[in-house]
């Protein structure tokens, strides 16, 4: 079970998200659990003030510190009696912080934590909150978006996904793309035809070991094509060479004209 808490002025921007498909049913089945705090519940006035003007001037407004200390606080209470060795685990999402990737979602499946994420918007939050929380701060990529929320929600689904069963096939996560630093083989279904495009004759054939390798070998031409930076030679078995050598050769450098470099990174 992986326990998170999302504090947020908007509640209603997640709750859709959280109560749909895969995360709805993880929840159901007792092995997640997300709950989602109004940040206006820990406001100090009556009118639930959460936003302020930025000191200094310029446009837009900042989330004041103190209800997200407040909150913070709170969840603090409420799970003092957890299990000895449970802690926090502060997260912000923020443009400015480290890149989110399969191995920290990895790393954030950790049960002996809850997941905390304190969602800003607007200009972001006051920067003690910050300095006071030390909070570990993530980016999911190098644009700006309105708020936290989605970050979190972003943060959320490819952790709960690699918790064992959530997904209905256990090996689901263990082949999808940046798993094995590798992206994923294509997927193909019914009808056999569509417009012409034919599926590969190798899925159809029902000879388990040939359909491993052709997407062994499919993996790798996505990866060399479209993320030759992902490929490092310590990461590839023997096998692993002579596919690569074969899409090498069957002039796979032909595709990379839409994206840069198709080298093979070392
Ligand atoms: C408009 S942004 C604030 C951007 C901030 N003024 C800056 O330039 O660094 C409002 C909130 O959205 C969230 N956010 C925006 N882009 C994000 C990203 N790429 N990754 C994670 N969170 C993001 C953060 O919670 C942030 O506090």
């Amino acid at each position: 079970m992986i326990r998170c808490d999302l504090i947020t002025l908007f509640p209603d921007m997640v709750l859709p998200v959280l109560n749909q498909s895969i995360l709805k049913r993880a929840q159901e089945k007792g092995m997640l659990e997300v709950r989602v705090r109004d940040l206006r519940g820990y406001t100090l006035d009556r009118h639930q003030v959460a936003d302020d003007a930025p000191y200094g001037g310029g446009a837009g407004m900042v989330m004041k510190a103190e209800p997200l200390f407040r909150a913070v606080d709170a969840l603090r209470r409420e799970y003092q009696d957890s299990p000895a060795g449970t802690e926090l685990r502060l997260l912000l999402p923020s443009p400015q912080g480290r890149p989110f990737t399969q191995r920290l979602a990895e790393d954030l499946r950790d049960e002996r934590r809850r997941l905390v994420f304190l969602c800003g918007h607007y200009e972001g939050v006051d920067e003690r909150v910050r300095l006071g929380l030390d909070p570990e701060e993530v980016s999911i990529g190098d644009y700006v978006l309105t708020g936290g929320e989605l970050p979190a929600l972003v943060m959320v689904d490819a952790t709960a996904r690699l918790i064992p069963g959530v997904l209905g096939d256990p090996e689901s996560a263990q082949y999808d793309s940046f798993a094995e630093s590798l992206l994923e083989y294509p997927h193909y279904t019914r009808p056999p035809e569509v417009r012409g495009l034919a599926v590969p004759e190798v899925l159809l054939s029902g000879n388990h070991e040939a359909i491993r390798i052709w997407r062994r070998k499919e993996a790798l031409r996505s990866t060399y094509l479209k993320r030759p930076d992902l490929l490092k030679d310590e990461l590839l078995n023997e096998e692993d060479k002579r596919l690569l050598d074969a899409i090498v050769r069957e002039g796979a450098t032909a595709h990379l004209s839409s994206g840069g470099g198709g080298g093979v990174g070392t």
